[in-house]
Order: structure tokens, then C-alpha cells, then sequence
């Protein structure tokens, strides 16, 4: 390196891909019903493709509410023997998947990122591990429900329907199918239709398992298909994850059922740094809140509030970060922003910057030499910014960070809560009694300190507000997924 050099131009890391030649993706997948992979009724397929470079990468089966009818009945008449079964038994199962996660861990880390966009350093280290920790905490759980719910007796609910996002596809299968099996229910999951992959390559190792049939159904399609499962009347319990409008609208379709709902939807979390914050620290968590995973995490910290006094510095330090942030081929191990999951999502993220620009917010954005093919966005900042402006009031689902100050605590923690949402915040301080002040305030499901986006099996996850209700994790978890006589 010349000494001579500007910084910015001698920062330059030689490629590093992730090598794809142990990884098995078939040309068509079908549907995984009662234990045995087959097509769909109406015989309809849908593409999905790598959104690095638009690439196809497979066919995927298109289930049908007939599809769903016959996945019901499987799960409906696996049930009576599952429900059955001792906490044991069940959890011998469950470990069986979890420990077999493990041993594929590469290839459904490197699935995850050509599917769906994400660095590979994240499917690899966050996403795929947490997956195997999710299906073991709760194989734990299985045969000790009677201390998770000490003198009364949990029945399983039945019937699950989980409908999951595209942004952690493996990671939302485990929430989803770990907790359930856990009780004694059985599953039928839908994963996004961006991001089918990894959830038909699960339903391989559920095969493999040897896990009753029935138990777990795995089927494909897009929101009708969800629609179709919502709708069923023989199943007994949502678990849905996804946007606050199709959260909406389950609520409506079950209105007047029995069914039992959980919802985890959107959020817009505050990070908040206060002046005596460790602010280099401080800046990584900025990073790590919103450009984590493209932004696209219900979680983020999207609104970031930082006090008066160092305001200042905290943007300077941050604009230079941004420089350094490596954006491009997610397969590539340096790699820390990859591509926008869909056209979609980045129609909706383009849009919002607009909307940031036309209503007169201070952009900045660092240059980088985006890709040609496939989706991209940025790292971007809006400064400038105040609580009426459209872009810190709705959510964005990108890489996209509203800058605003403040100067009391009382100020922050009004700004904070003044969202329709409420599931995460973060704060920064170096005092304690600072952090337990503003943690009792908040209207957030997470709050972090010091930190943020840590995700742990045995911590409950979910909202307030519009952002959902009812608890993903730990024992909470549990909850959502059993009813009691007494
Ligand atoms: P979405 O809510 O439409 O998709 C989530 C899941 O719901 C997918 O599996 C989809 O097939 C299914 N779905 C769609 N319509 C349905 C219906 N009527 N009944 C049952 N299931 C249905 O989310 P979308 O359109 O992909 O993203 C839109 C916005 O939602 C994003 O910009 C983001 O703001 C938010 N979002 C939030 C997520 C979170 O983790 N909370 C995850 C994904 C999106
Ligand atoms: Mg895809």
C-alpha cells in the first residue's frame, strides 16, 4: 500500500466467494405433503431466482387451496398420534433436525444467500446457526412442559398454519415449526415466494429425520396460498410474520373463528445514543441495526436519534463507515450489503427515497460501484429530518436511516414512541440506571442496550402496537402454542 494513496482507493479486498459446487438444488421442487414430496393438483410452478443477477435458480410448485385442503387433512390425522406422543419421544425428533441443520450448515448457508440476497457472512454465522439453536432450545423443552407451566396441564392447539417472510426464510421456519412440534401440534408452513429454498431443503432433512408424516407439511405459493391455509377451517392456530397489512387482514378473515393468532409484523425501531455513549461502538451498532441484512429486519434501527452535543461527530464517524461498507456479490465473504430481495422491495425502498427527497430531507449516500445486474440500494442516509416526514413514520424494509437529535430524555422517549409501531429500540449510554429509565418507557417488545439486532432462542421476540402481538422464543413461545382446560 503507497503511502501517497488516498484511503478509499487502496481499501480494495481481493474476491472471496463461497464455493457453490457441494450444494444440491434441483431443477423442480414439489410440495411436501405427509411425508412424501408431491406435485401440485392444479400443476402450476413458479420461478424463483437469484436477486444478485436475476438468474432463475429453480421451479417451485404453486399450491392451490385443494393443495392445502389435502395438507390440512395430512397434518389434521397426523396429530392424533403426535399429540400423543411423550415430551420424550417428541423431542428426540426435534434434536434429529436440529443436529442435522448443523451438519448441512454450509449448504444451507449458501442456499439462503443465492435465494435470497443476504451476505453470506450472515446466512453462515447468524442465520443458519440460529436456526439449529432455535430447533435445539425447544427440543429441550419438549418432555419439561410441565415446568414451563408448573401445577396446570398444556394441551396442544391442534393444527398450525405458519405463514413466514422472505427475510430470514430458514430462521422463520425454525421460530415457527420448533416451538409447535415442542407442544404436540402439527405444522402446515408456507415459506415467501422469493424465498422458497431453504424451507423445501428443511422438509428434505424433516424427511430424513424420520419425523412422523404429517407432521410437518412444507408448501409452496404466494399470498392466495397463504390466504388458502388462513382460511381453512380445520386449521387451529396462525403463526404469521410479514407485513402489518396482511397481518391485518388475518385478523379479519378469522374474525368470529377459534382460531388462535400470533402476529409478528412491522416495526420502525428507535436507536437512540445519548453523549456519553461509547460513540465508535455506538457507530458499529448504528451499522449493524440498519444495514443489517439490507435493512430488510422488522427489528432495525431505522430511526436513529442521537443527542445534540454529539451529533456531530456521531454523523461524521458514520458517513465514514458507510464508506467502507462493502456492497455487491452476497456470495463473497467480505461482503457486508447484498442485493435487495426482490424488484418489489426495491420499487417500495426507491419510492420512500423519493418521498425523503421530495419532501426535503439531506441525503447522503457513499459512492460504491453498485453491480449491474440485480437488485441494489446504497447505504443511505436522510438528515434533516422530523417526526411529521413520511420516511421516519412508515416503514421502509431497506438500508435506508433517518437521522434526527434530540436534547432531554423526556424529549427522546416521546419521539421514540410517537410511531404507530412498537417492537424494538436500542439504546447507548454508559449508565445503567439511564438505560432501566428509558427501558421501563419505551413502548418496544426488544429493547437492547449497548447493543443491537441480538437474537437468542431463550429470549421472547414480538411487538406492541402495529407491530403484532403475542411472543416468539424462550418460554413465551411456548405459550402461543398451547390451551389449558382449567
Ligand atoms: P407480505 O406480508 O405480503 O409477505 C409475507 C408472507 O405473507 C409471504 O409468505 C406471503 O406469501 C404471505 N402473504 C401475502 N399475502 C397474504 C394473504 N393475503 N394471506 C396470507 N398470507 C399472505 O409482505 P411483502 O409484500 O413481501 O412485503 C411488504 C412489506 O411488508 C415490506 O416492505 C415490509 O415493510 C413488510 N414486511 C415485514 C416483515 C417482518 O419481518 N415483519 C417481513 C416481510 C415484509
Ligand atoms: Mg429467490
Amino acid at each position: 500500500m503507497s503511502k501517497n494513496n488516498n484511503f478509499k482507493a487502496t481499501w480494495t479486498y481481493a474476491d472471496a466467494p463461497e464455493s457453490t459446487d457441494h450444494i444440491q438444488i434441483k431443477k423442480q421442487y414439489e410440495l411436501f405433503i405427509d411425508g412424501r414430496f408431491v406435485k401440485p393438483i392444479k400443476g402450476k410452478y413458479f420461478d424463483t431466482i437469484n436477486p444478485s443477477n436475476q438468474e432463475k435458480i429453480a421451479s417451485v410448485a404453486e399450491a392451490t387451496s385443494e393443495d392445502v385442503d389435502v395438507a390440512v387433512k395430512a397434518a389434521n390425522k397426523a396429530f392424533k398420534s403426535w399429540s400423543k406422543l411423550s415430551g420424550k419421544e417428541r423431542g428426540k425428533y426435534i434434536y434429529r433436525i436440529a443436529r442435522l441443520i448443523q451438519e448441512r450448515a454450509r449448504e444451507f448457508a449458501v442456499i439462503e444467500t443465492l435465494d435470497g440476497g443476504k451476505p453470506i457472512r450472515e446466512s453462515r454465522d447468524i442465520d443458519i446457526p440460529l436456526a439449529a439453536n432455535h430447533f435445539f432450545y425447544y427440543a429441550g423443552w419438549a418432555d419439561k412442559l410441565e415446568y414451563a407451566f408448573p401445577n396446570r396441564k398444556p394441551k396442544p392447539i391442534g393444527v398450525a398454519g405458519q405463514i413466514i417472510p422472505w427475510n430470514f426464510p430458514l430462521l422463520m421456519a425454525a421460530w415457527k415449526i420448533a416451538p409447535a412440534l415442542a407442544t404436540g401440534n402439527t405444522v402446515v408452513l408456507k415459506p415467501a415466494e422469493t424465498t422458497p429454498l431453504t424451507a423445501l431443503k428443511l422438509a428434505e432433512i424433516i424427511k430424513e429425520s424420520g419425523l412422523p408424516k404429517g407432521v410437518v407439511n412444507i408448501i409452496t405459493g404466494a399470498g392466495e396460498t397463504g390466504a388458502s391455509i388462513v382460511n381453512h377451517p380445520n386449521v387451529d392456530k396462525i403463526a404469521f410474520t410479514g407485513s402489518t397489512g396482511v397481518g391485518k387482514f388475518i385478523q379479519k378473515a378469522i374474525a368470529g373463528t377459534s382460531k388462535k393468532v400470533t402476529l409478528e409484523l412491522g416495526g420502525k425501531g428507535a436507536n437512540i445514543i445519548f453523549e456519553d455513549a461509547a460513540i465508535d461502538q455506538a457507530v458499529e451498532g448504528i451499522v449493524n441495526a440498519i444495514f443489517f441484512n439490507q435493512g430488510h429486519v422488522c427489528c432495525a434501527g431505522s430511526r436513529l436519534f442521537v443527542q445534540e452535543s454529539v451529533a456531530n461527530l456521531v454523523i461524521e464517524k458514520l458517513k465514514r463507515r458507510l464508506e467502507t461498507l462493502i456492497i455487491g456479490n452476497p456470495l463473497d465473504k467480505n461482503t457486508d450489503i447484498g442485493a435487495i430481495n426482490s424488484t418489489k422491495q426495491l420499487k417500495t425502498i426507491n419510492k420512500y427515497i423519493k418521498i425523503g427527497l421530495d419532501e426535503g430531507c439531506e441525503i447522503y449516500q457513499p459512492e460504491c460501484n453498485l453491480p449491474k445486474n440485480g437488485n441494489w440500494c446504497p447505504p443511505t442516509l436522510f438528515l434533516n429530518v422530523s417526526q411529521s416526514h413520511r420516511i421516519v413514520q412508515e416503514e421502509i424494509f431497506g438500508p435506508v436511516l433517518t437521522v434526527q437529535t434530540f436534547r432531554t430524555i423526556d424529549e427522546v422517549i416521546e419521539k421514540a414512541n410517537n410511531t404507530p409501531y412498537g417492537l424494538s429500540a436500542g439504546v447507548w449510554t454508559q449508565k445503567g440506571a439511564k438505560i432501566f429509565n428509558l427501558t421501563q418507557k419505551l413502548k418496544a417488545g426488544i429493547i437492547w442496550a449497548n447493543t443491537f439486532n441480538k437474537f437468542d432462542p431463550a429470549s421472547p421476540f414480538g411487538g406492541y402496537k402495529e407491530s403484532g402481538f403475542g411472543r416468539e422464543g424462550g418460554l413465551h413461545g411456548l405459550k402461543s402454542y398451547v390451551k389449558f382446560d382449567d
